[in-house]
C-alpha cells in the first residue's frame, strides 16, 4: 500500500540541529501541533540527543536519534526543520533538498549570495520545497500594521529597529565568531527585519545598501541573553562580529528603509520599531520580537494623518505565538505546487543586501587604527 499523501495524515517531520531553537521553539510546537509528527530528531553532538531524549514526554515511541542528515530516509520524512548553526544552513539545507526531502529552514537562510543560488539548484535537482522561518510576519501586531499600510498610500520610507538593552547569544560560541555565524547582529537580528519589510516593499531590487558596524557592547557580561540559559562564564571562542549594525538601503522604484540592529545598547528595555512613511499618511509599532523577558508590557500601534496620532487596537498574545502560527501555515505552504523558488527570491534580496552593507562598513585600517577606542 503507498503511503497517503500530506493532507491525509499528520506531516513526519524530521528535527535537524537539536540546540536551543529546536528544543525551546520547534520541537514543543511541532509535538502540540496535531498536523504534525515528530519522527526523528539529528544531531552529531550526543548533548543535543540527551538533552531531547531526556525531554521526552511519558510513554511516547522512542524517538529515533542520529547523529547525520545522511541517515534520513526520503521515503520516511516529508518535512525537515533545520536549526543548525548558520555557516551549515546551506551545507545541511541542501543535502536534504537533493535527496528531494522539503525544507523548513531557520533564519539567517544563507550567508552569501553564492549559498543562495546553491540552496536553488538544491531544491531544483531534489524537486522538494524550502521554507525559511518568517516568524514576525505572523505576530497580530505586524499583521496589523500591514492592515494599515494599505491605507497610507505609496509607501515612500520605512524606518526598521530591533535595539535591545541586551541579549548578546551565546558569546565565545558560534554565534560571535564570523566564521560560523556569518556576521552578528545584522544576519541575526536584521534578517528578520528585512523578512517583515517584504510585504511592504514588494520585490523590487535594493539599488544602494550602505552602512556602519560596531561592538561596544558585545563583550560586557551584562549585555548577554538571559533566556538563552548562558550566565556562565562566556565560551571560549573569538568575538570578531558586530553587536550593532546600522543600514540604509533605496530599493529599484525609489523607497527608502533605515535599519537599526542592535543585541545591546544603552536602552532600558529589549525594543522593536517600525514606522512606515506614506503619501496618504504614516504609523509607527512599538512592541519587542522574539524572547527576551526585558520587554515592553504591550505592543502599540498608531496612525498618523493630518498632524492627529491615533491609537490603532492591536491584540496582545502569549510570547511566542507567532512560532504557532506560522507553523498552522506550513502544510499548505509545502502542498502549494508554486512554493519552489519562492524563498529563494527573497533570500537573494536579502542577502545581497547584508552583503553590500557588510563590504560599505569595512572601514580601511589606517582609519580604524586613528579612530578613538
Ligand atoms: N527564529 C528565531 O527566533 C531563532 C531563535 C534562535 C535561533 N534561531 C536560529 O536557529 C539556528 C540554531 O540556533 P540555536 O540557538 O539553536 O543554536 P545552538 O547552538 O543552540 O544549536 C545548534 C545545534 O545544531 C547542532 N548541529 C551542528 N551541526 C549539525 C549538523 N551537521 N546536523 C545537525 N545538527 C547539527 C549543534 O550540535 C547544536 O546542538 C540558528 O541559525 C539561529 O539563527 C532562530
Amino acid at each position: 500500500m503507498s503511503a497517503p499523501d500530506i493532507g491525509e495524515r499528520p506531516i513526519r517531520t524530521a528535527v535537524v540541529g537539536l540546540g536551543w531553537a529546536a528544543r525551546s521553539i520547534w520541537l514543543p510546537r511541532l509535538r502540540r501541533n496535531p498536523a504534525f509528527t515528530v519522527t526523528a530528531a539529528v544531531d552529531p553532538d550526543e548533548r543535543g540527543r540527551a538533552a531531547v531524549a531526556e525531554a521526552e514526554p511519558e510513554g511516547a515511541d522512542r524517538l529515533p536519534l542520529l547523529a547525520a542528515v545522511h541517515d534520513l530516509d526520503p521515503a520516511e520524512v516529508d518535512l525537515a526543520v533545520v536549526a543548525v548553526p548558520n555557516h551549515l544552513h546551506c551545507a545541511v539545507a541542501g543535502e536534504l533538498l537533493t535527496k528531494g526531502i522539503p525544507v523548513f529552514l531557520e533564519k539567517p537562510v544563507c550567508l552569501t549570495s553564492e549559498e543562495a543560488e546553491l540552496l536553488a539548484a538544491a531544491e531544483r535537482s531534489g524537486g522538494a520545497v524550502l521554507l525559511a522561518g518568517s516568524a514576525a510576519r505572523y505576530r497580530a501586531d505586524v499583521r496589523g500594521l500591514y492592515r494599515i499600510a494599505a491605507r497610507l498610500g505609496h509607501i515612500r520610507h520605512v524606518e526598521l529597529a530591533w535595539v535591545r538593552a541586551r541579549g548578546v547569544p551565546d558569546r565565545g560560541g558560534w554565534f560571535t565568531q564570523r566564521s560560523l555565524a556569518g556576521g552578528g547582529a545584522l544576519v541575526d537580528l536584521g534578517w528578520h527585519l528585512f523578512d517583515i519589510a517584504v510585504p511592504l516593499l514588494g520585490t523590487a531590487a535594493f539599488r544602494h545598501a550602505i552602512g556602519t558596524v560596531s561592538a561596544d557592547f558585545i563583550t560586557q557580561r551584562s549585555s548577554r541573553a538571559a533566556w538563552r540559559d548562558d550566565g556562565g562564564p562566556a565560551l571560549p571562542g573569538a568575538t570578531d562580529v558586530e553587536d550593532t549594525a546600522r543600514g540604509f538601503l533605496i530599493t529599484d522604484d525609489g523607497r527608502s528603509v533605515v535599519l537599526h540592529a542592535s543585541w545591546a545598547s544603552h536602552e532600558a528595555l529589549d525594543t522593536t520599531r517600525v514606522t512606515i512613511d506614506g503619501s496618504g499618511g504614516s504609523a509607527t509599532l512599538r512592541c519587542t520580537f522574539g524572547f527576551s523577558p526585558n520587554r515592553l508590557e504591550k505592543s502599540t500601534l498608531t496612525r498618523t494623518v493630518d498632524g492627529t496620532t491615533r491609537p490603532v487596537a492591536v491584540p496582545t498574545e502569549p510570547i511566542g505565538t507567532e512560532y504557532d502560527r506560522q507553523l498552522d501555515m506550513l502544510p499548505a505552504q509545502l502542498r502549494d505546487p508554486a512554493g519552489r523558488g519562492r524563498v529563494i527570491e527573497e533570500v537573494r534580496r536579502t542577502i545581497g543586501a547584508i552583503e553590500r552593507v557588510y563590504t560599505s562598513a569595512r572601514i580601511p585600517r589606517e582609519v580604524r587604527e586613528s579612530a578613538p577606542v
